[in-house]
């Protein structure tokens, strides 16, 4: 079974679509064997009209951007730099192509989990893979800790069917944890590093 975070061989079948986010219009080019295929995924949706816009000081990473949505919204609403690192090749080429065509400012970067990661973030914004399974989905987690500065804050989106209630209980061992935000099962997380 193939999966949109490792198969980036799949034939393409690249389209293009419109979203706007809290005001702000953005493009994306999209494709087979990447996330998210068609529109801008619900859980991202929520999650990016539920972080405190205003709180963003500081550098922020987009971890698993995809085809870019969180990373190019953030850089066009915040003006300025943003971060961003997919583990999917074909992923990392759309992110930057949209991050072109949007006009927003990123360093879009190749990384299996931290593996590319050499700084510390004050807030690490992430709509993060479920399907890759608990040992891969956890190291993200909770290794973001230490790509994290002191009182910096992971932020996620995680639906209740994909275990955001367990996530959450295991989130609270490294952080401190508050559910921002409950809509249509979507859990928006603030784990703050303590
Ligand atoms: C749920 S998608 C979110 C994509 C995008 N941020 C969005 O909101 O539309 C999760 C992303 O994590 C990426 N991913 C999966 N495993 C990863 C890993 N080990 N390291 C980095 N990124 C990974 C996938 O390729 C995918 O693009």
């Amino acid at each position: 079974m193939s999966h949109y975070f490792t198969n980036d061989k799949i034939k393409s079948n690249k389209k293009i679509y419109c979203t706007n986010i809290c005001g702000i219009n953005i493009k994306l080019y999209t494709d087979n064997g990447v996330f998210s295929k068609s529109k801008l995924d619900f859980g991202t949706r929520t999650l990016l009209e539920n972080l405190e816009i205003q709180n963003l000081k500081g550098n922020i990473l987009d971890f698993g951007c995809g085809i870019g949505p969180i990373g190019i919204y953030l850089s066009l609403k915040l003006n300025k730099e943003i971060d961003m690192i997919d583990i999917n090749k074909r992923s990392i080429s759309l992110a930057k192509e949209n991050s072109i065509l949007n006009s927003a400012k990123t360093n879009i970067f190749e990384s299996n989990i931290y593996e590319n990661v050499n700084k510390k973030y004050d807030f690490i914004i992430s709509n993060p893979p479920i399907r890759v399974g608990n040992d891969v989905l956890y190291k993200i987690l909770f290794e973001a800790k230490e790509h994290l500065t002191k009182n910096g804050e992971l932020w996620i989106v995680v639906n209740k069917d994909q275990g955001a209630k367990t996530i959450t209980k295991k989130l609270e061992q490294f952080y401190i944890v508050t559910i921002v935000k409950k809509n249509k099962g979507f859990y928006v997380i603030r784990c703050i590093n303590h």
